[in-house]
Parts: structure tokens; C-alpha cells; sequence
């Protein structure tokens, strides 16, 4: 097989996914131990952000730096990307010097197209469409703490963007059952909702969708790119907040995760994000760990 990428969830099969996630938690295991382990000695991953980032950007150049590589960081305000030197170009370059690139962008397509010219793998870390590494860490994240996600059922309230396509992509892959809570007119692309087939559904009413679930989950109202929209984001997702009341009606062992960042009081209530059901500071350290199992997967022979 040719080079291997990660633009979506569904560039990896259920079977590499699963195995994906246990090696995660075995080198949080092994890391916590303070074991020393360097697979990629000497190898360099190039990051390229488009958008900002916190996590992204520090569990990747961690895990490069505790794998014994090297991560280069890459904006467009001071690199050629900037200055309109095209993709294509700027990945034929790149993969000659660096052994995999991992790109924050807008547009899906360019992502792609970089992929399309890049001799080395290439890591989707968010793209309008879709943001499949934070996947890694959700599944991860549920499967320390309450096992299998196979067959749970989980909600997703709030905007049907980026990261609720990536779930859509995860229902299907890790087979578990997918409501979807968007307010009207801001629903997932119905081409990927229609993809999840059995796996996913939109439940408009959010109290409804709640219902039973065993975990619950949200993002931002306004994606990175969406700012000036954010007052008539907030008036139509008002009744999609993650709050005490939606969490009553989840599983009393129900678990809310979000990526972050998070606006308390807007998408989710102080008291659930703050509170015991919540594992968001888990579900950040494990863009660590399950990146590193990423990194291997791509980039060490197996
Ligand atoms: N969740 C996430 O991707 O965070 P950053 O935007 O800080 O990288
Ligand atoms: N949907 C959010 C996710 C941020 C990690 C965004 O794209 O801004």
C-alpha cells in the first residue's frame, strides 16, 4: 500500500481504529511510568495552522519531542503559504524534507489537495468539514472511563458542523448510535448524515435527544471562521445549551465531553462543564496520547 494519510475517520478502518486507540492508552500508560520510548528519533512533522490552536498544536509538537523527533511549526503570516504559493507546490517541497505534515486549514479540499502532492502522510488537524484527531481522544476519552462506546448511545447538541461530521464518521466506524441535536438550518451536511445510514438521526428536540444517552456532547456555537455570525448563532442555539435539565434526562453514569475551547453560560452551563459528569480535561490530555499511537501507525512500519 502507498502512503497512508488521515484526512477523515473513515481512511482507517474500525478494525486499525480500535487497535489505534488501545496502543493510545497503553503509551499513556507507559508515558505515566516515565518510560522513554522513541520511535521517531531523528524524524520531523511539519505543522501548518491556518487557524489558531492550543491543544492541536502542543500535543502534536509534544509527542514529536517525547518520540524523540522534531515538529516545525508553520504559519502563513511567515511562510510562502501566505503569500499565495500554491498547495500543490508547498507539499512537493515539504515531503521532500519532513517525514509527515499535519495541516490546520479552511477548506476541506485543500487539505486534500495537499495530501494528493505529498509524498509523506498527511494529518487532517481540522478543517472546516471535519476534525477526525479530536475523534481519537473522544473514543479514547469514553473508553477509560466507561469501556466500549460500541453500542452506546450519544448525543450531539448544538451546530452540525466540523466536529458533529466527525462524529457522524465515528457512529459508523466505532458503531454506536449517533442523535443529532441541531436547531433548524444548522444541521450536518446531509450527504455525511446519510452516510452514518442506521447509525445516525436528527432529533430536533434537545431534551428528547438527551434521553437515555450515555454521553453528551457539544462545541462552539461559532466555528473559527464564523465570528461575525456569532449573535445570530447564540439567539437560534439558545435551547441546544448543554445544562443541568439536559443532563438529567442522559444516563445518571452519562459522561459530557467537548473539545474546546468552551464559552461557559453559552454552549454548556458552568455547573456541567465543571461538574463530575464532565471529562474534558481527560478528553484534552488525550490528543497526546492518541496522536502518538497516530504518529506511530503512519510513520513506523507495522
Ligand atoms: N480541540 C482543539 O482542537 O483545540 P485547539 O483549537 O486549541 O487546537
Ligand atoms: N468547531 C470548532 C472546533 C474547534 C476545536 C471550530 O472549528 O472552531
Amino acid at each position: 500500500m502507498g502512503v497512508r494519510h488521515f484526512l477523515t475517520l473513515t481512511d482507517l478502518t474500525s478494525a486499525e481504529l480500535r487497535a489505534l486507540l488501545a496502543r493510545a492508552v497503553e503509551l499513556k500508560v507507559r508515558h505515566a511510568a516515565g518510560q522513554l520510548y522513541e520511535p521517531l528519533k531523528n524524524r520531523v512533522l511539519g505543522m501548518i495552522f491556518e487557524k489558531s490552536s492550543t491543544r492541536t498544536r502542543v500535543s502534536f509538537e509534544a509527542a514529536m519531542t517525547q518520540f524523540g523527533g522534531h515538529a516545525i511549526f508553520l504559519s502563513p503570516r511567515d511562510s510562502q503559504l501566505g503569500r499565495g504559493e500554491p498547495v500543490e507546490d508547498t507539499a512537493r517541497v515539504l515531503s521532500r524534507m519532513v517525514d509527515c505534515v499535519m495541516i490546520r486549514t479552511y477548506e476541506h479540499e485543500k487539505a486534500e489537495r495537499f495530501a494528493a502532492h505529498s509524498g509523506v502522510p498527511v494529518i487532517n488537524a481540522l478543517t472546516d468539514r471535519f476534525h477526525p484527531c479530536q475523534l481519537l481522544a473522544d473514543v479514547q476519552t469514553y473508553l477509560e472511563h466507561r469501556g466500549e462506546i460500541r453500542g452506546r448511545t450519544v448525543v450531539w447538541l448544538g451546530d452540525g458542523n466540523n466536529m458533529c461530521h466527525s462524529y457522524l464518521h465515528a457512529a459508523g466506524r466505532f458503531d454506536f448510535e449517533l442523535r443529532v441535536a441541531c436547531p433548524e438550518g444548522f444541521d450536518p451536511d446531509p450527504r455525511i448524515l446519510a452516510g452514518a445510514g442506521a447509525h445516525a438521526r436528527v432529533v430536533r428536540d434537545p431534551l428528547q435527544a438527551a434521553s437515555g444517552a450515555d454521553l453528551v456532547v457539544t462545541d462552539v456555537w461559532a466555528s473559527m471562521g464564523q465570528e461575525e455570525e456569532h449573535l445570530a448563532r447564540a439567539r437560534a442555539f439558545e435551547p441546544y445549551r448543554v445544562t443541568p435539565e439536559i443532563m438529567a434526562r442522559a444516563k445518571p453514569d452519562a459522561l459530557f465531553m467537548h473539545c474546546l475551547p468552551a464559552h461557559r453560560g453559552e454552549e454548556v452551563a458552568a455547573e456541567v462543564i465543571d461538574g463530575p459528569q464532565s471529562v474534558v480535561w481527560d478528553e484534552a490530555e488525550n490528543r497526546l496520547h492518541s496522536q502518538k499511537a497516530l504518529l506511530e501507525f503512519l510513520l513506523c512500519a507495522h
